[in-house]
């Protein structure tokens, strides 16, 4: 099917697979609250009367009348003032961050949707997404991002350098000119998994190994070597 066509039947369930007015909480909100507000209402504040905001029960108890988060009427949460508030704005002036109005925005969003608190990434099953694969289903989700960014899939590279690409990767070295061949010759969509890979290859234990080595050495040297 025309990849255009098919792009047009795709997006939309892409697009609508989640209510428009609620915001994502791993990914839009936590890392709001807790680079802008955890330090004095988080876990390891120092500042042990205020309200914590980490802890869904915490953040929605009854503070003499009142809530940060008040679950029983979302619109009256103290949290949605102070956000705003010019005279005594949260965070406070001295704190150095301000929110952007894109954050007051996920903020309130996420405030009025019921202000849920999901567990962290990890302890949440993985669920399929609400796309029907066709093809690759990682193309779907790349396809989407491009056409929001107004933009495509490049063309796809021709197929020398494709093995080139695959022998790099799997082998650490360009193909041998006879697998080169082989693998233009042979036209089967699996063509990819016959490039050779040598069972016990020293090359392409150093080609492959050596430079996440040397990552992983620069990464340890990090904390002796602060200023690379
Ligand atoms: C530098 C420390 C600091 C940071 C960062 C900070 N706050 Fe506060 N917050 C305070 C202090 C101190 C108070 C209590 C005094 C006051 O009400 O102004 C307070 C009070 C509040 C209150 C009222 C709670 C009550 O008991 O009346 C809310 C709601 C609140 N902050 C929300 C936030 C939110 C949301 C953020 C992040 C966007 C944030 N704060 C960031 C220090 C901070």
């Amino acid at each position: 099917m025309n990849k255009f066509i098919l792009s047009f039947l795709i997006l939309p369930l892409f697009l609508f697979s989640k209510d428009s007015n609620t915001v994502d909480f791993a990914r839009e909100v936590l890392p709001v609250l807790s680079d802008k507000c955890y330090a004095c209402h988080g876990p390891d504040t120092k500042k042990k009367d205020l309200v914590r905001l980490d802890l869904e029960e915490l953040a929605k108890k009854d503070l003499g009348g009142y809530h940060a988060i008040d679950p029983k009427d979302l619109e009256e949460s103290e949290l949605l003032y102070r956000i705003i508030d010019e005279e005594d704005p949260m965070p406070p002036e001295d704190f150095g961050k301000t929110l952007s109005k894109k954050e007051q925005e996920i903020i309130r969003q996420w405030v009025l949707s019921g202000a849920e608190y999901e567990e962290h990434w990890s302890f949440v099953p993985p669920t399929k997404a609400g796309i029907e694969p066709v093809g690759n289903p990682i193309d779907h989700f790349i396809d989407a991002k491009l056409k929001e960014e107004g933009t495509n899939f490049g063309k796809e590279a021709d197929r020398a350098t494709l093995a080139r690409r695959a022998s790099l990767i799997l082998n650490g070295l360009p193909p041998e000119p006879a697998d080169l061949d082989a693998f233009l010759k042979d036209n089967d969509e699996g063509a990819y998994e016959q490039v050779p890979q040598p069972p016990t290859c020293p090359q392409r234990l150093w080609g492959t190994y050596c430079p996440l080595l040397v990552g992983r050495g620069a990464l340890w040297g990090y904390p002796r070597a602060p200023s690379r």
